[in-house]
């Protein structure tokens, strides 16, 4: 049985340790623990306080508020260290994190797609409107798809070692998209409608309007009745759709092996010369024509009774056109600063 003065001790005791305890509690959950081994039920406080019961009822009230007194300086300790480890952990949280939700974002460059691609994706967009499908050939061919079967005689010049790639005396890197022509009428028969994206490649010298390798698109289109009028509603249509609906072009006569009538189509830009009068320019963009009766029947398609009409343009002119580029080295040079124009 404890005395009063005794009890005064103890709580006095109770009070000093623990306050140490409480200041030294390195974090909430040491600072929790610290509070149940003094407020909770079998805690320290509580047992002291249930000694206060065998004390004279005049002294009870004395015991009472020095239990109260440690109770209170307690309580307010914890509260107060409570809200230093609340800051501390905040702090250490935010120094670990680095991450600053205050800071402005890094806006990531996503980059965006080549002019050529995006020019190449409407032509396809275009075309597809129309009802045309797309096939893709091999950018290695042999000389029979690449020439042969397109009505290239034995001796014409664009087999020349001048402009064609050969990797061997009959594999070569196709010079045009139309082998996509032979190709696809050798294995599926009329009514056709289609384009034929893809790179192509000729032995020449890279300067502003040459590069061994570009971009074509080929179409075609067979079935009965197949006119030269339907070639250049089709043509026209193209025109109006990626160079504006008022844009002035012209069809001449040319000369290609597979086609027969051949044109070539030049688009006319309105440009005002030094003295100021408006001039017409020509830019020639495709090549045309009917397909050949000869190239029909190496596919096994009868000249007799279908017809088509064939366009082959180049990717590379288009985009330069339309872009006021004049020179072909920025497309493949990979030089974001020109790139990051197309954004
Ligand atoms: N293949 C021809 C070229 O590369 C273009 C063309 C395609 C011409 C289809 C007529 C018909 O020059």
């Amino acid at each position: 049985m404890a005395t009063l003065s005794e009890l005064t001790q103890q709580f006095q005791r109770l009070a000093a340790e623990e306050a140490d305890a409480i200041r030294s509690a390195a974090d909430s959950a040491q600072l929790e623990e610290v509070r149940r081994g003094v407020f909770g039920r079998k805690g320290r406080l509580s047992t002291l306080m249930r000694g206060m019961g065998d004390l004279i009822s005049e002294e009870r009230p004395l015991a009472g508020k020095a239990a109260n007194d440690v109770k209170e300086a307690l309580l307010a300790a914890i509260e107060e260290r409570a809200a230093q480890i609340r800051k501390e952990e905040l702090h250490a949280a935010l120094e670990a994190e680095t991450l600053d939700i205050t800071l402005p974002g890094i806006r990531p460059r996503i980059g965006s797609l080549h002019p050529l691609t995006q020019t190449l994706r409407e032509i396809e967009d275009i075309f597809t409107a129309m009802g045309f499908t797309i096939e893709l050939g091999p950018d290695i061919e042999d000389d029979y798809h690449n020439f042969g079967a397109l009505n290239f005689p034995e001796d014409h010049p664009s087999r020349d070692m001048q402009d064609t790639i050969y990797l061997h005396s009959d594999l070569l890197l196709r010079t045009h998209t139309s082998p996509v022509q032979i190709r696809t009428m050798m294995a599926r028969k009329p009514p056709l409608a289609i384009i034929a994206p893809g790179k192509v490649y000729r032995c020449d010298t890279p300067d502003a309007t040459h590069s061994p390798t570009f971009h074509q698109v080929e179409g075609f289109m067979v079935d009965t009745d197949i006119r030269f009028s339907d070639l250049r509603g089709v043509l026209q249509a193209f025109i109006h759709r990626i160079f504006g609906p008022g844009v002035a072009y012209r069809m001449r006569p040319h000369f290609f092996p597979f086609t027969e009538p051949s044109a070539e189509v030049d688009v006319l830009f309105e440009r005002r010369n030094p003295g100021g009068a408006l001039v017409r320019e020509p830019v020639e963009i495709l090549g045309a024509g009917m397909i050949h009766p000869k190239v029909l029947e190496n596919c096994g398609i009868d000249p007799e009774r279908y017809t088509g009409f064939a366009f082959g343009m180049g990717v590379e002119r288009i985009t330069m056109i339309r872009h006021g580029i004049n020179d072909l080295g920025p497309f493949f040079d990979n030089d974001v600063r020109f790139l990051r124009q197309f954004d």
